[in-house]
């Protein structure tokens, strides 16, 4: 289950229903994915769209996308700062950005057309799409880990605009969600 925090406010927000509500408000879409498929979140990609293919046959439907994929990034992948280094500034695509999280997680930030600045901690079962000119920009979280289901309607289209702004520097890329409470003994 994700996790928004409004940072302007310093408050935030739990509850599938609750963040679907607040991200609504802003066009962007959340949703949680409960059906439980029968595939391994460290299956081989193909193996990972097939179970989901009904799923993502949806969102293709519903938003014009014609292609999917799955990002897979961990600790040990080459480049991965540098990777990172390209999103984590603030920044707009011509097209949107849809995530399913399979494993791991990520921190959206996104920056409202209304002016607050939403953090939003994502984890497996999370979708979530920015729709394309949404000012925005992602980390990843402590775990350094996240696998996801991309969808695009042209992929050279998710090139990053950057806005140069700065508004970026002022928010800690840091994660906050229940998966960073100390297990209990
Ligand atoms: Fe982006």
């Amino acid at each position: 289950m994700a996790t928004v925090t409004i940072a302007n406010e310093n408050k935030s927000v739990h509850g599938a229903a609750e963040i679907a509500s607040l991200l609504a408000s802003h066009g962007i879409d959340y949703e949680r994915w409960n059906s439980s498929h029968d595939v391994a979140d460290d299956a081989p990609a193909a193996e990972i769209l097939q179970a989901y293919a009904r799923e993502i046959d949806e969102l293709k439907q519903r938003g014009g996308y014609v292609t999917a994929d799955v990002i897979d990034v961990d600790p040990n992948t080459a480049g991965l700062e540098q990777m990172l280094a390209k999103f984590n500034r603030e920044h707009w695509h011509d097209e949107d950005e849809v995530r399913f999280i399979i494993a791991g997680h990520g921190l959206f930030h996104i920056h409202t057309a209304a002016g607050p600045v939403l953090a939003i901690e994502v984890e497996a079962g999370d979708l979530i799409r920015v729709p394309r000119g949404t000012h925005h920009w992602f980390d990843l979280c402590a775990d350094r880990r996240i696998r996801a289901i991309r969808l695009f309607m042209d992929p050279a289209g998710w090139a990053p605009h950057y806005t140069e702004s700065g508004v970026d520097q002022g928010f800690q890329p840091v994660c906050f969600g229940p998966a960073y409470v100390a297990p209990r003994a």
